[in-house]
């Protein structure tokens, strides 16, 4: 719809220029809206912001405009082609626009890749996202999920962008809690119970330690010798640690494996630890070190935050120290213009120190870091969390969804081909899709049920609907029976000439050439340009997965509404290619939200 708003928006400012030269294009495609009821017009004008300097009550103004437009359309100013009416209502003047026209640049567009499914507007530009980073020895936790899931779904449509992404999985593998763990791991652990069955055993070591430190006080100082060892070098201790990495790696790796997620980096925290000296001496050149009851610190008076603790008094360096260290990194050594972390809300105030720092040090970049938050996923309206025993193991739910997605392709389709890689795609694209839909900032329900469903707002539905698109398109013959979804068509056939023959028809002006629904469809495909540049822009993928939704729904009430295969001639073209347009359009979404398309379901 923005290709034509700006058409639109250009018109009013050439009519407009005598009477308010100061109303240019861009003001009045900031004025354009969608009109709230769709048989009013596609495009409507408010009239409120012109009233103070015209002198004129808006529905005046209103008036006179259409009718200014209106001799404009009537008297077939070849400029105002696009157009075919304008009525004013009220203080709006509301326009439609040539359905024709609309139609076939619709379909070419999607049908040129290209032009709709990326953009260049950051060409040469370095992103860093970081995202996932678990904890080692930890279960992976439904933050954890949130994050990879946005995260991957950010990174791929900054790519459509223009962006390099650099994809890093900053591990929690480093700090006190590994002392604690290996204490526990040598008095009471059990290397058969932690190998076949790592992050649970490991993580229960590490709950049962302060239960054992109770009667046994002085577990508490051989937890603290032992870190310190480590951070000494120790190779004992350091065997054991890598050990708990390589197990806890191996168990995420199944769930990343699922999920269909890859990293270009796996840097845990540890991998900054001989990078934290300099860190610490640069912010001591700088004057930015205070010691503070024994630690040292970075004030953080002037901006209004707490001060970032930098090293403690025992000496050890923290979540925060690592940070700074890996942001250096990832600007200095991996060229990274741009640094964005997709972790949780609650991390907010460490963002906002880190960030400080970094302008305090005087690194240009740290204008272009962003902590890209999201909210808490509720199981029955409980924060899901991963202590008091309520550990939601993420890869038995993922494998939950996958088997139930399989009994339901068991029932409804037992001939498909491939049952068990539609299954994953399903089941995966459910969990996933269930979390994309929502703004990122909203606390999410998750119930496995409801994710799975066919109907209303889910994976299921919209793969479902892609896959109807292309069960026509094969009986059509538009794409071949054994052709995976990803088959370009639309250009492989002359039926574009035959839409380009139908939309061309002289009609007298206002005729609407096409029945609702398609019309319906035809203005929704065409929001996804500008809906994926603001997904990018707001660093917000749910604008996507909400449009897919929206175009799923406008293609089934066509579908049911308007015969496909059985129309005859240009008509038929015409359905087709809009449902060519969906398939690709659908296919497109999905693929920026890293959810599988199956072809068939
Ligand atoms: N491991 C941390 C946690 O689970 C998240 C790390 C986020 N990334 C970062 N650069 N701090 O809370």
């Amino acid at each position: 719809m923005q290709r034509y708003m700006q058409r639109v928006a250009v018109l009013l400012a050439t009519l407009c220029a005598d009477i308010d030269p100061a109303l240019t294009a861009d003001t009045f495609l900031s004025l354009l809206e969608l009109p709230p009821d769709k048989t009013m017009g596609d495009i409507a004008l408010p009239c409120f912001r012109m009233a103070k300097a015209w002198r004129k009550a808006p529905p005046v103004i209103a008036a006179d405009l259409a009718s200014a437009m209106m001799q404009r359309i009537d008297g077939q100013d070849p400029a105002w082609t696009w157009v075919t009416e304008a009525v004013p209502a009220g203080p709006y003047v509301n326009m439609k626009l040539d359905q024709g026209l609309v139609l076939c640049d619709v379909l070419t567009s999607v049908a040129s890749d290209d032009g709709v499914f990326t953009s260049e507007r950051h060409l040469g530009q370095t992103v860093a996202i970081d995202l996932s980073s678990p904890n080692i020895a930890k279960p992976f936790g439904v933050g954890h999920l949130r994050s990879t899931v946005i995260g991957t779904a950010l990174a791929n449509l900054l790519e459509s962008d223009g962006y390099r992404t650099i994809r890093i999985n900053h591990l929690g593998d480093w700090g006190t809690q590994f002392g604690k763990i290996i204490t526990a791991y040598r008095h009471f652990g059990d290397e058969t119970r932690v190998r076949a069955n790592p992050i649970t055993e490991l993580n229960a070591l590490y709950v049962q330690f302060p239960v054992k430190a109770k009667e046994h006080p002085e577990l508490e100082e051989e937890a603290r010798a032992a870190f310190k060892r480590m951070e000494d070098g120790d190779p004992d201790d350091l065997a054991l640690w890598r050990w708990a990495i390589e197990v806890s790696m191996a168990e995420f790796q199944r769930t990343y494996d699922l999920l269909g997620t890859h990293f270009d980096y796996n840097l845990g925290e540890s991998f900054y630890n001989d990078k934290m000296e300099q860190v610490i001496e640069e912010l001591r050149e700088k004057s930015l070190l205070t010691l503070s009851e024994g630690a040292q610190v970075v004030l953080l008076e002037d901006e209004g935050l707490p001060p970032c603790l930098i090293r403690k008094s025992d000496g050890a360096t923290l979540y925060p120290t690592r940070d700074l260290a890996a942001a250096l990194y990832r600007a200095n050594a991996l060229h990274a213009d741009e640094l964005i972390y997709v972790v949780g809300g609650e991390q907010r105030l460490h963002f906002q120190q880190l960030f400080a720092v970094l302008a305090k040090m005087g690194y240009a970049f740290a204008a272009h870091c962003s902590h890209v938050a999201f909210g808490l996923m509720l199981l029955d309206g409980k924060k899901m969390s991963t202590r008091k025993g309520q550990i939601v193991r993420l890869q038995e739910v993922l494998e939950e969804a996958i088997a139930r997605a399989r009994a339901i392709i068991d029932e409804k389709n037992p001939r498909l081909p491939d049952p068990q890689g539609v299954a994953q795609a399903v089941g995966v694209g459910a969990v996933l899709f269930n979390d994309l839909k929502n703004n990122r900032m909203h606390d999410i329900e998750f119930s496995l049920d409801k994710a799975l469903a066919f109907e209303g707002e889910t994976g299921p539905y919209v793969q479902y609907t892609h896959a109807r698109a292309c069960s026509v398109l094969r009986k059509a013959g538009w794409l071949a029976p054994e052709a995976d979804s990803g088959a370009a068509s639309l250009t492989s056939t002359d039926s574009l000439q035959a839409i380009n023959h139908f939309a061309a028809q002289a009609q007298p002006s206002g005729t609407e050439r096409l029945a609702a629904p398609e019309w319906e469809l035809a203005k929704t495909l065409s929001l996804f340009t500008q809906t994926r540049i603001r997904a990018i822009d707001e660093r917000d993928p749910s604008l996507i997965a909400k449009l897919a939704l929206d175009i799923c729904q406008a293609f089934n009430h066509f579908y049911h509404d308007c015969p496909i295969l059985t129309a005859e001639g240009e008509l038929r073209d015409v359905r087709l290619a809009l449902t060519d347009a969906t398939r690709l359009t659908v296919r497109n979404a999905l693929a920026f939200l890293n959810i599988k398309q199956p072809a068939e379901m």
